[in-house]
């Protein structure tokens, strides 16, 4: 029987990589990727960043369509698969997608990413309102901000943060509403959400922490404020919880992310918050494998439970971890998670997972917008946070990588370069 190869759904940052590492990895069986959007997989991350501050949308592409051809990967674009049958016991199946066609399967790997979460509020429907995912919001908002005098951000996580900046550095008054009593809290410790509140303001951005939206207000095009009468009608103003009325000629929402899980639960594959999958990308079903922002899988220091890592470095570990088991070879994921966010000036680079941390070692001080944060537990080092100080993330990164750390009572001296004060813990380090 002709092996019908091995299909990837969703056309993402982890499915590319599934593609690319079955060839790199001697797959010479028919691979197919189908993605929703009409553009080849991209890098999300200049969506916010670079995009938005003038940079050309041909950069966020991955490969070349001469990289396609060469690697003979199949990519089925702006086609969305809505349905699969699995018929064999070892992954095999049929996929259909939404022009009808089916597709015939060996392997599967689902890669289908994230959605944003909507603000279901009066008024959403309002013209003007955006949310940054996809290349095409990214490429709307980008227009929309060269107009926009008043914009109010929805949500004080990166996206929101990183869109903030890129509207006060193109000189539209911001205004970011945040529902908890601080910025990033779902990433950093407070320390840090209070140096990003004070950074954005400093440079001119209004923060206003606890607030709750409660609709979106039209606005005619005389100026006067009217009814809601359809999509045309673009928004004018921001109602908040306490009676205030912001006005607004452009909202950005970024308000966290849900993981696509309908294709696998069809599939009776296990989903607890994403698609549950191991060490090596394996879900519950044999042949089926996933990566990318979909998955929640084991806490990289075990004992944990699991954990979602919506960054790039996991979708290529994945990705990369996903396509061994497909062709028989798993090799668990060991590296360090990391992430980053570039707010404008402000870089932040995070090594490491800092959830469950018990003491802080704040190195440099804040106000210089120069510092970092180590967080540890037990005294063990679990992750750090470098504000424009690359070296310590780097530094920090590695160590973690090789199963070091830095003791926390040296490390808080931060006259002593963070170097000196690595140690060997579990394997040593040279
Ligand atoms: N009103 C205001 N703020 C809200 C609301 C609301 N109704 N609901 C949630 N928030 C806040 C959260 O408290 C949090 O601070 O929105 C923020 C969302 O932050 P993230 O969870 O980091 O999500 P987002 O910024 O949308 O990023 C989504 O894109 O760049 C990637 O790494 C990023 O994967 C992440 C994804």
């Amino acid at each position: 029987m002709v092996d019908p190869g091995t299909l990837v759904v969703g056309a993402s940052q982890a499915g590319l990589q599934v593609a690319a590492s079955l060839r790199e990895r001697g797959d010479t069986s028919p691979v197919t990727v189908v993605g929703a959007e009409p553009h080849p997989p991209y890098q999300r991350p200049p969506l916010s960043k670079e995009l938005l501050h003038g940079g050309d949308p041909a950069m966020t592409t991955l490969r070349t369509p001469a990289w396609y051809a060469d690697a003979d990967v199949q990519l089925r674009l702006g086609e969305r698969v809505v349905d699969l049958v699995m018929s064999r016991d070892d992954g095999g199946g049929t996929a259909t997608t939404d022009t009808g066609r089916e597709l015939e399967f060996a392997r599967l790997a689902l890669a289908v990413g994230a959605r944003h979460r909507r603000l279901d509020v009066p008024g959403a429907d309002l013209a003007g309102i955006c949310y940054l995912r996809e290349l095409s919001e990214a490429q709307r908002l980008r227009h929309e901000l060269a107009a926009a005098r008043h914009v109010v951000v929805v949500g004080g996580g990166f996206i929101g943060l990183e869109v903030a900046a890129a509207a006060r550095a193109g000189g539209a008054d911001v205004t970011v509403v945040e529902a908890t009593d601080r910025l990033l809290s779902r990433a950093v410790a407070p320390v840090v959400s209070e140096f990003y509140r004070a950074a954005h303001e400093r440079r001119g951005t209004t923060v206003l922490l606890s607030s709750v939206v409660t609709g979106f207000l039209p606005v005619g095009p005389t100026g006067a404020r009217g009814r809601v009468t359809g999509d045309t009608v673009r928004v004018g103003a921001v109602a908040l919880g306490d009676g205030r009325e912001l006005p607004a000629d452009l909202v950005v929402v970024g308000i966290g992310v849900i993981p696509r899980t309908e294709l696998a639960e069809r599939i009776g594959l296990a989903c607890d918050g994403g698609i549950v999958v191991d060490a090596c990308a394996r879900t519950s079903r044999v042949g089926v494998v996933a990566a990318g922002d979909c998955t929640v899988q084991p806490h990289p220091m075990g004992g944990l439970g699991r954990v979602r890592l919506e960054s790039v470095p996991n979708a290529v570990a994945q990705g990369s971890a996903a396509a061994a088991t497909l062709l028989g070879r798993p090799e668990p994921i060991t590296t360090v998670p990391w992430f980053w966010s570039y707010q404008g000036d402000l870089r932040l680079q995070i090594a490491g997972l800092s959830a469950g941390w018990d003491r802080l070692v704040v190195r440099g001080d804040p106000v210089t917008e120069k510092f970092s944060v180590l967080y540890y537990s037990e005294g063990t080092l679990l992750a750090v946070d470098a504000v424009n100080t690359p070296l310590d993330y780097m530094l920090v990164r590695r160590t973690l990588e090789q199963g070091g750390s830095i003791p926390a009572d040296a490390a808080a001296d931060s006259t002593v370069p963070l170097r000196s004060l690595v140690v060997a813990v579990a394997r040593g380090l040279s």
